[in-house]
């Protein structure tokens, strides 16, 4: 039986961070021996919000650092095709079919794009259209390879559902080429920032990054965030909703120790400093070989493009055949071959009557 495909990825903004992987990273590393994965790298979306020339200068570094991580936690570009997404022209196209197929105040009203563009410092109404077509363009990745299942953070939960919602329109209007999505979400689906913030973000400047050394863990973690109405280690604090707890939740496997912590931290017998330096100490466990792998690729001068060269030239043949199919369906492809066919009859006719 054929595997079923997987497709997500990021936008090459900056290196990955701990929030990455609990949302999205984990998953794809878990499933891509039992699913065809398609991994890209959004570079057209980064112009949503930073479309100006000092973003695409710093795109080549950022590419290379973000594939560098994904090779570095275990994505295997055997098994894994990463591509780059402004390369496959097809989804351009498919990008434009799908705008017909969603209404504009359904994607004008997700709070994501809201959230971006205030991320990015803009107003409402300075809000790109581009950007309202967030979404749709995403749509059109998550269909080219026509993906069963999608894995992404919560950030992205809203835009699987317009997939959806774009997929089974296109089936209900040509017939069935397109397999509805699965959303798949992280164990953590929001993970927040190391200084309390609900959300961890390289703009909010409260991220933990997989390619961090011991040093810069150690240090973040020292001045993380925990609860603010422990003034002394004797005070009894709370757990829930507490960042050092919660990360030790996702990254410390020794479950032990965490129990052990929060039993005495409830009943105020512990210090921030003893329950941080083992956060700290798991954080680096768990970094530790990605740092590893990350020094042994970067290693390889070339490697990295190679990789992203080959899985881009794959994609483009996979892309071409479903806008094949695509515009089969619709009956579109049909038009311009009609059209064609007469003309180039004619053509032929009057040449023969030249002669
Ligand atoms: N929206 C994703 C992000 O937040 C990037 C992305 C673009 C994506 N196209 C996608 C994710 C398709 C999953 C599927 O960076």
């Amino acid at each position: 039986m054929e595997k079923k495909r997987i497709l997500t990825g990021d936008r090459p903004t900056g290196r990955l961070h701990l929030g990455h992987y609990v949302g999205s990273l984990k998953n794809r590393v878990a499933l891509q021996d039992d699913y065809e994965c398609y991994f890209l790298v959004a570079d057209l979306h980064m112009l949503t919000t930073q479309p100006q020339k000092e973003y695409i200068d710093a795109l080549r570094e950022n590419i290379y650092e973000m594939v560098l991580d994904y090779l570095s936690l275990g994505i295997d570009p055997k098994k894994s095709t990463i591509y780059l997404q402004s390369v496959i022209h097809a989804v351009y196209e498919m990008n434009l079919f799908f705008e017909m197929l969603v209404t504009l105040p359904r994607v004008a009203r997700l709070p994501s794009i809201k959230d971006m563009a205030r991320a990015a410092n803009m107003t409402d109404e300075a809000i790109p259209f581009g950007l309202i077509g967030y979404p749709v363009l995403q749509s059109a990745d998550i269909l080219m390879p026509r993906a069963h299942v999608v894995p992404v953070g919560k950030d992205n939960e809203a835009h699987v559902e317009v997939t959806r919602e774009i997929a089974r329109r296109f089936n209900a209007y040509y017939g069935d080429v397109f397999p509805i999505p699965e959303l798949l979400m992280g164990d953590v689906p929001t993970l927040v920032g190391t200084d309390g913030q609900a959300k961890m973000s390289k703009s909010l400047d409260n991220a933990i990054f997989l390619s961090d050394d011991e040093k810069t863990v150690e240090k973040k973690v020292r001045g993380m965030y925990t609860d603010p109405n422990r003034v002394r280690a004797d005070i009894p604090g709370t757990v829930e909703g507490n960042p050092v707890f919660i990360y030790h939740d996702a990254f410390n496997p020794n479950v032990d120790e965490v129990e052990d912590l929060k039993i005495r931290y409830r009943q105020g017998r512990v210090g921030d400093v003893e329950v941080k330096d083992k956060l700290a100490r798991a954080l680096n466990v768990f970094l530790d070989p990605i740092r590893h792998r990350r020094a042994h690729f970067a290693a390889q001068s070339g490697y990295i493009e190679q990789v992203i060269y080959e899985g881009t030239l794959k994609t483009q043949a996979l892309a071409h055949e479903t806008l094949v199919a695509m515009k089969k369906a619709m009956g579109f492809s049909g038009v311009w071959n009609r059209i064609s066919r007469k003309a180039r009859d004619r053509m032929k006719r009057q040449e023969k009557e030249a002669q």
